[in-house]
């Protein structure tokens, strides 16, 4: 697939064993995908020199951290991040107004045009696991809260799952640019509670679908990703908005 193709708004969860997988993996992507999300497990093998690496390789990167710690502390490390070149970083909703707050102002404050995006609640908790978190609290009604606020504080975007969309954009309108993961372009039994094919999430209004495991697992990732690029496609002719 030529190069000038690379238009899809898909962002490959790279969560390889090793960061050796991770570069073997990603060898004959280059041509197909744009964005490239790093998370924990690769940033503590890799760190700073793991994303310059893919980056020097033409990928943009999302460094999935989802900060969440006292204002101070989260300005302080999006300060250091802000400089790194990175596509976006993601920061824990949950962290409250004056910890997002912080956060754009460190990278307003150093010029960069990171994007920060918040994380509602985790595409992994449905209700009955969010009770245990927040006993009589209804999931939806804080993912609502939490959306709102992301507005409020100027943040760029937010992570949510695909079944949240509608609610998303009726409580922040065009605001926030949504990135989504849980999305599964066949049925499969794991730990994302609250899924939808990429066509559903597209159709939906999803801005960039964020998937891992059906493309790292897979027998053939070039044909998964191929595969999700038409599932795509086919959301973007069914949209609703
Ligand atoms: O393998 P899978 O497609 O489930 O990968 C989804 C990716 O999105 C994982 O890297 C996970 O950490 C991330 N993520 C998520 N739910 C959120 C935020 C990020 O699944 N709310």
């Amino acid at each position: 697939m030529p190069a000038e193709e690379k238009i899809h708004p898909l962002i490959l969860a790279l969560d390889t064993h090793d960061l050796q997988e991770a570069r073997e993996f990603l060898a004959p992507l280059r041509s197909m995908l744009r964005y490239v999300k790093v998370g924990r497990r690769l940033w503590a093998l890799g760190g700073v020199p793991f994303l310059k690496e893919i980056s020097s390789q033409g990928f943009d990167i999302f460094l999935d951290l989802k900060l969440h710690d006292i204002p101070n502390t989260v300005a302080g490390a999006v300060d250091a991040l802000s400089d790194l070149g990175l596509w976006a970083l993601t920061l824990h909703a949950a962290g409250g107004r004056k910890m997002l707050e912080a956060a754009v102002s460190a990278r307003d404050d150093a010029d960069s045009e990171m994007v920060l995006l918040g994380v509602s609640v985790l595409t992994s908790l449905d209700q009955p696991a969010w009770e245990t978190v927040c006993p009589g609290s209804v999931l939806t009604e804080a993912i609502k809260s939490r959306t709102r606020l992301c507005a409020d504080c100027s943040m760029d975007g937010l992570v949510c799952s695909p079944l949240d969309l509608g609610m998303v954009r009726e409580t922040a309108g065009e605001e926030l640019i949504t990135v989504v993961p849980g999305v599964r372009p066949w049925k499969v039994n794991d730990d994302q509670k609250r899924s939808a094919t990429p066509a559903e999430a597209i159709r939906n209004g999803a801005d960039y679908l964020v998937v891992g495991r059906p493309i790292i697992q897979s027998d053939d990732p070039l044909g998964a990703v191929s595969d999700i690029f038409i599932q795509m496609e086919e959301g973007f002719r069914c949209r609703k908005r």
